[in-house]
């Protein structure tokens, strides 16, 4: 085997069903990394509890979230998935990181001050530390390289000062500053046309939908709002039917799109009969492989069991290392 560049880590929040924003903002870039880095996967199910009002669907969520992502192809013997609760170090490295983290360094993030605006009544501690859980979620497992929107930009410079203040204080270079790698593509705008897509605004595209359903949400997707009629002239560049067909059509079909909207030559029913057609086609061996492992109930399970022992012996060897630093009774040979 070639040596590899480095370990990569990234965490998502278990949100059942992915949808394309998941998709072309994360999964694919997950599934891409894998080949040049040691990757690292985590469903990050105790983040989950900063903002859940019920735990009912947390366990569905992670086994939905798991199967979209082997179904995209992220692939169990190139990559360690795992469930973040089965690896409790974490918590513990948490709490070691939260002593060397000044209070208004995270009250001062625009994360938690949108979370507080969003959610006046549930501010929690736990909420108020989601960074420092972060950052403990990928300085355990000393990543180089974090793959992120770029709404988790700050989060990744506060993992940083937080390596710096561990080893500052401690007087050792154990913990490793990870770098962000800012995922290359345009936010991806929700059905509505105007906000990203996302789960709890109910204007996203499910991965795992039948063609039926998706051909459904791309037909009420909102289009360029100053084309009121057929034959007024539409721009393609305020479109987000337009976006997508960039991704998922061929290059002679976007130019077509491009020039015949442009003058009334198309219209959005039709553009948009042309683009579900086209995603159905490209989501066609993902939902294969999806059907095919979902035949076993089993699969996710077992994926996720040997990813915990994987991502366990180097979560303990960090923290063997990270008590050693400290200097706890009995850390030291
Ligand atoms: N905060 C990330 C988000 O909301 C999720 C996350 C948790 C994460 N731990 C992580 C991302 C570690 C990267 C690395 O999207």
């Amino acid at each position: 085997m070639t040596e590899k560049k480095g370990r990569v880590f990234s965490g998502a929040r278990p949100t059942g069903r992915q949808h394309l924003g998941n998709y072309l903002g994360a999964i694919k870039n997950y599934v891409a990394l894998q080949g040049d880095y040691r990757t690292v996967y985590c469903v990050v199910d105790i983040h989950a509890l900063t903002t859940v009002e019920t735990t009912r669907e947390l366990a569905l969520n992670t086994q939905e979230m798991t199967l979209d992502w082997l179904a995209a192809g992220i692939d169990p013997e190139k990559s360690i998935i795992f469930v973040q609760s089965h690896v409790p170090e974490v918590m513990e490295l948490h709490t070691i990181l939260s002593m060397v983290t000044p209070l208004g360094k995270l009250t001062a993030l625009p994360t938690f001050k949108e979370k507080v605006r969003d959610n006046p009544d549930n501010v929690n501690y736990g909420l108020v530390g989601y960074p420092v859980l972060m950052s403990a979620d990928i300085l355990l497992y000393k990543a180089d390289l974090v793959p992120v929107g770029t709404d988790q930009i700050p989060h990744l410079e506060f993992a940083r000062e937080v390596v710096r203040s561990f080893n500052h204080r401690y007087e050792t270079n154990i913990l490793v500053e990870p770098q962000a790698k800012v995922t290359q593509i345009p936010k991806v705008v929700g059905i509505d046309g105007e906000r990203k897509m996302s789960k709890s605004l109910d204007n996203h595209i499910e991965l795992a939908a039948t063609p039926e359903e998706t051909e459904k949400r791309i037909m009420s997707m909102v289009t360029d709002p100053q084309r009121m009629r057929r034959d007024d002239p539409g721009n393609p560049d305020v479109c987000n039917v337009f976006s997508l067909h960039k991704i998922f059509s061929s290059e002679e079909e976007v130019e077509e799109i491009n020039r015949e909207c442009r003058k009334a030559g198309i219209g959005c029913v039709d553009c948009k009969r042309k683009l579900a057609a086209n995603l159905n086609q490209h989501l066609v061996p993902f939902r294969a492989k999806r059907e095919e492992l979902s035949r076993d109930p089993n699969i996710v399970r077992d994926v996720l069991e040997d990813g915990a022992k994987r991502a366990k012996v180097i979560a303990s060897e960090t923290m063997s290392e990270v008590r050693e630093a400290i200097g706890f009774y009995g850390a030291r040979e």
